[in-house]
Formats: structure tokens, C-alpha cells, sequence
């Protein structure tokens, strides 16, 4: 969930020109073609396979990923609303592995879950997927399988698509955000695959934060343009804090769906992982000059992520653009009939410093080693500990039915609730209305209850699950039913 946050933070003076690299950004290449069969001139082969990036900078060595095309983030997928994707994944990977399309309203049968709505592609196999795709805005494809090293190694990438009408900027520019836990050699820290450390906490978290592989990316603007700025959260368990610094930020959709546009407060928002923004930022700095977007870390420093670089020539306009007129609104559902709600309590429990973590201790039997038995339960949403498709539905309704979950956090860490194939509403305190804004993906700090409500308007076999994917596999996550 996105949270425009008015919190105070200690401020850093970067000498950001210095400190920028020189690499330009990084262009997602085109797949070297080689369908394992014949494809259409219309299918795009994703090759899920092993490449290297430079992360800490051209002058150091590169990091070992697995990546889509061999890169992280993968290629941008960029498609007009309402067309069709078609995507053949081919798995050039040791270990199978899926895509899951996050925050697509498509059909169950492309939703990409291991064992729920498909069975994983083993190595050296294809799976083709083919949908349209009924809504405008941000999402993000990754996979789903073994998420926690999946997603770390760096399988993920962003989907974007185009309103059938033009939206009117000057840059179309997409921020995946990331942190990196590597080792001294630079490359990823896999003795803390499964850490129980970790999972019985916040989740991994790395120290190394990137835009785009990045850090920081830089981004070139002229004065007066208008930059339309689309931020994906991809870190496995990371809620960057963010801060435009020197600019006013219009926020435009959150999630992927446009909201009624209005000013981050100080310029700040925060996004939990799973989450996406778009913001339109108008470049009203000098030519000639540079501004920081920051992350802030644990110890509250704010770390440059992008560095917009002012083009030395003329503004590319004599004045800024006007105020943004909302993004065209995508066919979510009018209203939610709350009266006649399926309505269930979702209690999110577990984790250190629980009742359920001391029995965990005490039979000693998940920790192996350095890591955690894949059989581990940590935590537990609704009373169950749940890989998130075996074992019986958290709820199944008709379709068409309202839907309204209460999600109670008494826990001592956030969580990011994600719903597939659907979007909801984040209720008020009462049944007596809602946030102005759709989401796909709720923070629920703890001791928190948030409740959401949502149309069940698409048929089939959905998770549910925490995006921290350490909570997300050690016990919180489950499925529900659309019949
Ligand atoms: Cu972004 Cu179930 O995932
Ligand atoms: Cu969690």
C-alpha cells in the first residue's frame, strides 16, 4: 500500500554530481529468439535465465542474477489497454519457476501460482501465456515459485499498460526499486536463503538500494517538461520510505489504478513491496542542475536512488503544464453492495516474540542449519499456517458477491496483503464509505486492523498472502474461491 507520510526524517546533504556513476541507463534488450516451438509474430519469449548486473557500480565486479532475458529488472512489457499479451516463458533456469502477473484482473488460469492455477515449468520447458488485459496503469510480472530466492535473484520485471488515449507527458519513466543483501564479492548473499532469522521477523531486507540495478539511476530532464514517474516496489520484504527532493509530485494512481490526483505531502509517500505509484512530476528545477529522489534506511538516512540531471540547453517549454487532469478511469466495479458483504475476520498472528514462535522453539524441529525447513509455520492468518494452495479455501463465495475482510495485525511487525485478480477498497472506520482510491496491496502496520471490500467479480482459485514473501512462505498466505 502507498502511504503519503508527513513523518520527519533526518536529512543528508549528497553531493550528488559527485557521487553519481556515469552508466546510462539500462535498456532491457530485445530476447535472443529461439522458441523451443513456433511462435506467432505476436509472442514474446520471456527466457528465464542466469546473467549478471552491475549493481555496485561500472567499476566493480558485476553480481551473478537470474533475470527475464537475463536481466533485472526483466524487459519492460508494454501493451495498450484491453489488447492481448502473449508471453511464452522458457525456463533456461536449474529449478523450475513460473510467472506471476501482479495486480492484472486476467483470468485464473494465467495467474501464474504453482499448484493453484498451473504446475511449475521445469527446466528446459515452456509455458505460454496469453491474456488481455482489462486495465491502464503499473503492474509488475516476477515469479512465484520459491518467491523469497526467486524474486532476491532478481526474477522480476515491469508490465505497463497504455490508456487506449494518449496521457500527455514528456517522459515515460519506470523506477523498480530493489535492496541487494550481498556478500563482500558482490555477489548475493545465499547463505541467508531461508534465514530464520529473517522469516520470523521483517523479512530480508539488503542494504545495497537500487533504481533499476542503479544507485542512483540517472534520469535526464529539461526545465518544464512534465515526468510521469511509475515506482514498483520489487524488494522481498523493503518499505522504502521515498522523498523527491526540490520538486512538487501530483500523485496519479496507486496500484496501477488512477486515483483523483492530489500533492504528496512534503513530496514523500511510502511504498511497501508489492505496491506501485505514479506520480507526474513537473522538472521546475534550472538548467543545468540536479535533484535526488531518496530512500530512507534503518538508521533514517536518506540514500540517493535517482538523480534527475537538468539538460544544460534551453527548458524544453517557456512555462510549466497546468494541473494534471485525472488519469481515464478503468472499469472497476461502480458500487460494493456492503449490506449484503460476506464479511470474515482475518487475525495475522505470529512471528517473533509470539505464543506460536515459543512452541516453534521449543520443538527445535524447523531450524536446520543455517535456514528454515520449507515446512517451517511461523505465522498464521485466520488461525491457519498455509503455503497459500493446499488445504481448503480461507472463504469461497458465489460470484458477484460483495466482500468485506477485516485484517487484524496483532503481531509485532507490518505486513502487505495482496489479493489476486482483484482490487478492493480500503474501508473507514465504519461501513460509511471509502478511500478515494483502489489497491491491490495494503500495509498493515502492527497492532493495526484494516479492513477491505471488494467485488469477487472474477472467477477461480485466488491467493491471498503477505508480500513479505519470507512471511508469504512461512505460513501467511491463503487461497479463497470465486465460484
Ligand atoms: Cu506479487 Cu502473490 O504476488
Ligand atoms: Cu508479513
Amino acid at each position: 500500500m502507498v502511504s503519503v507520510h508527513d513523518k520527519q526524517i533526518s536529512r543528508r546533504d549528497v553531493a550528488l554530481g559527485l557521487m553519481a556513476t556515469l552508466t546510462c541507463l539500462a535498456l532491457p534488450r530485445r530476447a535472443t529468439s529461439q522458441p523451443s516451438a513456433p511462435t506467432g509474430p505476436d509472442v514474446r519469449v520471456l527466457r528465464a535465465s542466469q546473467g549478471t548486473v552491475r549493481l555496485r557500480g561500472s567499476d566493480q565486479s558485476a553480481t551473478p542474477i537470474w533475470g527475464y532475458d537475463g536481466l533485472v529488472p526483466g524487459p519492460a512489457l508494454r501493451v495498450r489497454q484491453g489488447a492481448q499479451l502473449a508471453i511464452r516463458l522458457v525456463n533456461d533456469l536449474p529449478e523450475p519457476t513460473v510467472i506471476h502477473w501482479h495486480g492484472v484482473r486476467l483470468p485464473n488460469a494465467m495467474d501464474g501460482v504453482p499448484h493453484l492455477t498451473q504446475a511449475p515449468v521445469e527446466p528446459g520447458e515452456t509455458f505460454d501465456y496469453r491474456f488481455t488485459v482489462p486495465d491502464a496503469g503499473t503492474y509488475w510480472y516476477h515469479s512465484h515459485l520459491y518467491s523469497s530466492e526467486q524474486l532476491e535473484r532478481g526474477l522480476y520485471g515491469p508490465l505497463i499498460v497504455d490508456e487506449r488515449v494518449l496521457v500527455d507527458v514528456d517522459h515515460d519513466v519506470v523506477l523498480v526499486l530493489d535492496d541487494w543483501r550481498l556478500a563482500d564479492d558482490g555477489t548475493i548473499h545465499e547463505r541467508s536463503f531461508r534465514s530464520f532469522h529473517d522469516a520470523a521477523h521483517a523479512g530480508r531486507h539488503g542494504r545495497l538500494l537500487t533504481a533499476n540495478s542503479q544507485s542512483p539511476l540517472p534520469v535526464q530532464v529539461r526545465s518544464n517538461e512534465r515526468l510521469r514517474l511509475r515506482f514498483i516496489n520489487a524488494a522481498n520484504a523493503r518499505i522504502f520510505p521515498i522523498r523527491i527532493a526540490d520538486h512538487a509530485a501530483w500523485v496519479m494512481a496507486i496500484d496501477g489504478q488512477p486515483a483523483e490526483p492530489f500533492l504528496a505531502r512534503d513530496s514523500r509517500f511510502t511504498l511497501s513491496p508489492g505496491s506501485r505509484i505514479d506520480l507526474f512530476v513537473d522538472a521546475t528545477g534550472e538548467p543545468g542542475s540536479t535533484a535526488s529522489i531518496f530512500a530512507e534506511n534503518e538508521t533514517g538516512d536518506e540514500v540517493p536512488i535517482v538523480s534527475l540531471r537538468y539538460e544544460p540547453d534551453k527548458p524544453a517549454r517557456s512555462s510549466r503544464r497546468p494541473e494534471p487532469k485525472p488519469l481515464p478511469a478503468n472499469p472497476l466495479p461502480a458500487k460494493i453492495d456492503l449490506k449484503s458483504a460476506y464479511r470474515l475476520d482475518v487475525p495475522l498472528e505470529g512471528g517473533a516474540m509470539s505464543h506460536l514462535m515459543r512452541e516453534h522453539r521449543r520443538e527445535g524441529a524447523q531450524i536446520q542449519g543455517h535456514g528454515i525447513d520449507p515446512a517451517a509455520r511461523l505465522w498464521t492468518m485466520a488461525g491457519f499456517a498455509s503455503s497459500g494452495h493446499h488445504g481448503p479455501p480461507l472463504f469461497s463465495v458465489k460470484r458477484g458477491r460483495a466482500v468485506v475482510l477485516a485484517f487484524k495485525n496483532s503481531t509485532a511487525f507490518p505486513h502487505a496483503m495482496h489479493l489476486h485478480g482483484h482490487h478492493f477498497r480500503l474501508l473507514d472506520g465504519l461501513d460509511d464509505g471509502w478511500k478515494p482510491f483502489w489497491l491491490d496491496t495494503v500495509l498493515i502496520n502492527a497492532q493495526e486492523t484494516v479492513r477491505i471490500a471488494f467485488v469477487a467479480d472474477n472467477p477461480g482459485k485466488w491467493m491471498i498472502h503477505c508480500h513479505m514473501l519470507e512471511h508469504q512462505e512461512t505460513g501467511m498466505a491463503a487461497w479463497f474461491e470465486v465460484a
